[in-house]
């Protein structure tokens, strides 16, 4: 099939329509098979519930086409386990796993057209979603919802890509303890808005928010998870239960250990050691692996030794390893890689 005509190299990371979507709606207690439509567009009830009490949750995963030139999914079914733990949370009707990499595998066929070149630095960003759409008033459950699968190419997620990024210590929370930071709700990112454009407006590239309970604990950014390095070489990464389990952090662990020989903790991480890691890293399907040059915490600021020019030489190996097993380049552990075509 024949490709868009896209400036492939140079696409952000933004909202491109394609040419076809899934959908599938729940009424009267299950989903119908679904099917891809052409229109991008939804009309609900002035009264539904996404509307009302954002009742909403999401995935995103890609597609990549690799050295050969397939077109690949990496660890759907992650996402489709995701999914179905937000549901369950915002009290969502489930929708099955098996249909999840179906609708996602039809979704990125159809739009084959838009699934950026091997070497082009794009990829086609899947989103995944489901709301509730019945209208309710009083605080409770809609009765209907509708799942939904678009696509987008897209570049990097930090303008300059693989450049270091300034970050600053957010005043604002992004989770409570026992809240909703675990899963994938809109309204975490909602609510975090404001926190990003006042970071924007002062100069910095994302906000890294500390454990709300006693604020003296590392959790995440607004949409990826942290990975540390520590001057010995070692892997450190964040454990909370109110993060997203980022299913590019549990990669990345896997590939240090195992592709790597590293040495990984996973455990609480607090602010008053960051100063002493070597390296620091964002991680997330969008963000891959970007590198953290510099944090600011109110005017006290942590330079990496790893600098403003260039990835730390920890976190290069992580990402030519992750991104060399999403574009076929390494063998990748078993059922990491779905083929499309
Ligand atoms: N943390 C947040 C808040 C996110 O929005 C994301 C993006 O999905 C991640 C972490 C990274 O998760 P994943 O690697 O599964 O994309
Ligand atoms: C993703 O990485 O897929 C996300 O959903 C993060 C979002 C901030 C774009």
């Amino acid at each position: 099939m024949g490709k868009k005509n896209i400036d492939w190299e140079n696409l952000g990371f933004g909202y491109v329509k394609t040419d076809k979507r899934f959908v599938s709606n729940f009424k009267n207690g299950a989903w119908d098979e679904g099917a891809l439509v052409e229109d991008d567009t939804i009309t609900i009830s002035e009264c539904a519930g996404v509307l009302q009490y954002a009742q909403t949750v999401f995935e995103g995963l890609k597609a990549y086409t690799t050295e050969k030139g397939q077109i690949v999914i990496f660890r759907p079914d992650l996402n489709a386990e995701r999914l179905e733990a937000s549901a369950k949370r915002l009290e969502m009707p489930v929708f099955p796993r098996d249909k999840f990499i179906d609708a996602v595998v039809k979704t990125v066929e159809a739009n084959e057209a838009y699934v950026p070149p091997y070497g082009s630095g794009a990829t086609l960003y899947i989103r995944p979603y489901m709301f509730g759409n019945s209208p309710v008033i009083g605080v409770k459950p809609a009765e209907e919802y509708q799942f939904r699968v678009f696509t987008t190419p897209v570049g990097p997620y930090f303008k300059g890509g693989a450049k270091p990024i300034t970050i600053k210590v957010s005043d604002f929370d992004r989770a409570a303890p026992h809240g909703t930071g675990n899963i994938k709700a809109g309204l975490n990112y909602a609510m975090s808005l404001h926190a990003i454009v006042t970071a924007h407006e002062e100069g910095f590239d994302e906000n890294m928010y500390l454990d709300a309970a006693t604020r003296t604990k590392v959790e995440e950014t607004g949409g990826a998870n942290f990975l540390f390095v520590t001057k010995d070489g070692k892997v450190v990464t964040p454990k909370s239960d109110s993060i997203l389990p980022s299913i590019t952090r549990r990669s990345l662990v896997a590939v240090a250990r195992d592709y790597l020989g590293l040495e990984v903790e996973e455990r609480e991480v607090y602010f008053d050691e960051v100063k002493d890691f070597a390296e620091c890293g964002l991680c997330g399907t969008a963000a891959v692996i970007s590198p953290v040059g510099r944090i600011n915490d109110h005017g006290n600021v942590i330079n990496f030794p790893s600098g403003m020019d260039d990835m730390g030489p920890v976190t290069k190996k992580l990402y030519d390893t992750l991104t060399g097993i999403q574009m076929g380049r390494l063998d990748a552990p078993e059922g990491w890689i779905k083929v499309i075509k």
